[in-house]
């Protein structure tokens, strides 16, 4: 385990998606949920449920997850909306601007929809990682505790960052929700609010980082 600055934990995280087979040790992923059970929550509800998957279960999710994707199987209906039906601006040019970065950098042109479509079956194979956890929440959590999953899955990613891990966070899982419920069984009445691939870079994938906007879009100082 490295001492990390946190800036460098923060800046040198991005979502990974290209994983190595190298596996990463039990214990390590425990180090890191036993320290990001620390992660702040609305009067300490800690309303995350997380699902650490590795080794023959992964193996038996990714060939299911594969095998639907190769027979075109219809997505699982949706518990959430992921994002509103239209974004309006800035959101909109922001996804867009994602777009390009992500498909670019894997020399896919704008509009080959099909080719973005491979690309993004990736999610479902875990972009290689040997581990992959799921966040649940219960379902009659409401805004305030989803926002704590989000507090919750950072300080999951910037400990990783510590142990010279990398993670993507993936909403995807949760189109394939039904195939994740298959393998790791979760007691009913919780919803899947994403999965996040967990492992060593493969540093061979092209990727282009994703920029911020300027400060003074999303910050305003309010000091006379
Ligand atoms: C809640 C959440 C869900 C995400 N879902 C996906 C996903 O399904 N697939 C994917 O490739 N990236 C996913 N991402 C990664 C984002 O695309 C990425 O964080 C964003 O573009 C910023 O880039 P960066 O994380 O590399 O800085 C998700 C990120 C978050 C926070």
């Amino acid at each position: 385990m490295a001492i990390l600055d946190v800036y460098e934990a923060v800046t040198s995280r991005r979502a990974v998606r290209g994983f190595i087979d190298r596996p990463v040790p039990r214990e390590v992923l425990e180090r890191v949920l036993s320290a990001a059970a620390w992660a702040p929550s609305g009067s300490n509800l800690q309303p995350w449920r997380a699902y650490v998957v590795t080794g023959g279960p992964l193996a038996e999710l990714k060939k299911r997850a594969g095998e639907r994707v190769a027979a075109g199987d219809a997505w699982d209906e949706r518990e959430y909306e992921m994002y509103p039906p239209s974004l309006k601006s800035p959101y909109y040019e922001r996804r867009s601007a994602f777009g390009e970065e992500r498909y670019g950098a894997l020399g896919i042109p704008r509009g080959d929809w099909e080719a973005r479509q491979r690309a993004a079956a990736g999610n479902w194979q875990a972009f290689g990682a040997p581990a992959a956890l799921f966040c649940y929440i219960d379902r009659d959590m409401g805004r305030p505790q989803w926002a704590d999953l989000g507090m919750f899955l950072q300080t999951v990613m910037l400990l990783l960052r510590a142990e010279g891990l990398n993670s993507c966070p993936q909403m995807a899982w949760s189109v394939f929700r039904k195939t994740v419920a298959e393998v790791v069984s979760p007691p009913e009445g919780l919803i899947l609010f994403c999965g996040m691939s967990i492992g060593f870079e493969d540093v061979t994938v092209d990727y282009i980082r994703t920029g911020r906007a300027p400060l003074d879009e999303t910050v305003t100082f309010v000091d006379g």
